[in-house]
């Protein structure tokens, strides 16, 4: 399905709230950080934990696994992960850094609302 769809009411999801859901179908992160929405994937790009069970500190989403952060602005990616020396060294070979998959999101007549592809 493509277009935008209706994910829940502004005044369901709190300033700082993570909220993992399906809209039209689809598995996705509902967020909120300084008045403003997000969603993303739901599932970390580095090894697919929840991202729901993760920390939010102001658009800076931590990852509950291995601690790397992405900013739900774009998805960029802010650190990934928190492994050091030789395991690190694999995982960056068999996990390269990948941005978080974040859509386009409208509110409208207190309505929160995200574009899928
Ligand atoms: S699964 Fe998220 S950082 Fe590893």
């Amino acid at each position: 399905m493509t277009g935008y769809c209706e994910a829940a009411n502004v005044s369901d999801l709190a300033d700082g709230a993570l909220f993992r859901g399906t809209v039209c179908g689809r598995e996705i992160l509902l967020a909120r950080a300084g008045g403003q929405f997000y969603a993303t994937d739901p599932l970390c790009p580095h090894l697919q934990a929840d991202l729901s069970l993760g920390s939010l500190h102001g658009t800076i989403l931590t990852c509950p696994l291995h601690n790397s952060q992405f900013d739900l602005r774009d998805g960029h990616v802010v650190r990934w992960t928190d492994l050091s020396g030789t395991v690190l060294t694999y995982d960056k070979k068999a996990h390269p850094s990948r941005p978080l998959r974040c859509y386009p999101v409208k509110t409208e007549g207190g309505r929160f609302y995200i574009l899928l592809p």
